[in-house]
């Protein structure tokens, strides 16, 4: 297996990932293609990225692009990632929600990874209901949605290892929201029924998915062009309810991006709620 990349080649991988899924790659990242793909380049008999090219561009099953866009994308993820934004739900999202709203409450985690986002939101929604007695948020559900299948299949799974679940839920989370078995942690059966899973490539359109109250995106918007940022959060704005909240990471912003939010501090951080 040959570990160069010929420019015409880097050129056209790079197009094809920032078309297929966004994300774009600077210059001199020929290293970044090498290792996320020898594993890829070995299994599937590819000499070459060369080669992958080639097969692709030759109308090979959708698989091979999934593949491509699982290799190339950033899946880091952990439970309560930052803990602002869990507590801002707790503390100021949910207690509004309380006080204004009737309907159910549909959230939105639009790159969910292996599934800690989804979960956390749902650990947070039962911590939130514990407290609170009379609260609107009973039938509140969690669509959970990201471009990678094997993502998604580890997030529907809601299986995790010691070391995984180390990372942001304390022994007494552990014991409360979660059972083990065989040595792994399993999400407990209340905190996943209100998560569904479903496949969106945050390049296409919601329309499917319906209108949402809150969505949390996070840690996604980092890998995108500005215009793609642009053309998200705006599509987010239609896709979110009136009076609809939105998480982002904490290195990501709609300043220079979109004007349909306005920005909301919390105790701990920031986020954003629709402008009337
Ligand atoms: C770094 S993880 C963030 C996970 C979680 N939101 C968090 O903050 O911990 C980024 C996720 O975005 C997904 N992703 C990348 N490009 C995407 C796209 N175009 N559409 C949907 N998901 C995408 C990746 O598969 C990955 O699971």
């Amino acid at each position: 297996m040959t570990n160069n990349i010929a420019p015409d080649d880097y050129k056209k991988f790079k197009d094809f990932l920032e078309k297929a899924c966004g994300i774009t790659l600077g210059e001199g990242k020929q290293y970044l293609i090498i290792s996320r793909l020898t594993k890829l380049l070995r299994n599937e008999d590819f000499f070459s990225v060369s080669e992958l090219l080639t097969a692709m561009e030759l109308g090979r099953p959708q698989y091979l692009r999934d593949l491509v866009i699982d290799a190339m994308t950033t899946n880091e993820t952990s439970w309560f990632r930052d803990r602002s934004p869990f507590e801002a739900l707790v503390t100021d999202v949910f207690p509004l929600w309380d006080k204004e709203k009737k309907r159910q409450c549909k959230i939105w985690s639009a790159a969910c990874s292996s599934g800690q986002e989804p979960y956390t939101i749902s650990i947070a929604l039962s911590e939130y209901k514990a407290l609170t007695a009379a609260t609107n948020l009973n039938s509140a559900s969690i669509v959970a949605t990201d471009i990678s299948a094997s993502m998604l299949q580890q997030a529907k799974q809601a299986e995790y290892d010691e070391s995984i679940v180390g990372r942001g839920i304390s022994s007494k989370r552990k014991q409360q929201f979660f059972r083990k078995n065989d040595g792994r942690w399993i999400v407990a059966d209340d905190i996943r029924q209100r998560v569904s899973f479903k496949t969106q490539n945050l390049l296409s359109t919601y329309d499917s998915l319906g209108k949402f109250d809150i969505i949390f995106c996070r840690n996604v918007l980092i890998y995108f062009a500005s215009q793609r940022k642009t053309d998200i959060l705006n599509r987010m704005a239609l896709a979110l309810n009136p009076g609809g909240f939105l998480f982002l990471g904490a290195s990501e912003t709609v300043m220079g991006y979109s004007d349909a939010f306005e920005m909301r501090r919390s105790a701990s951080g920031v986020y954003y709620r629709l402008k009337d």
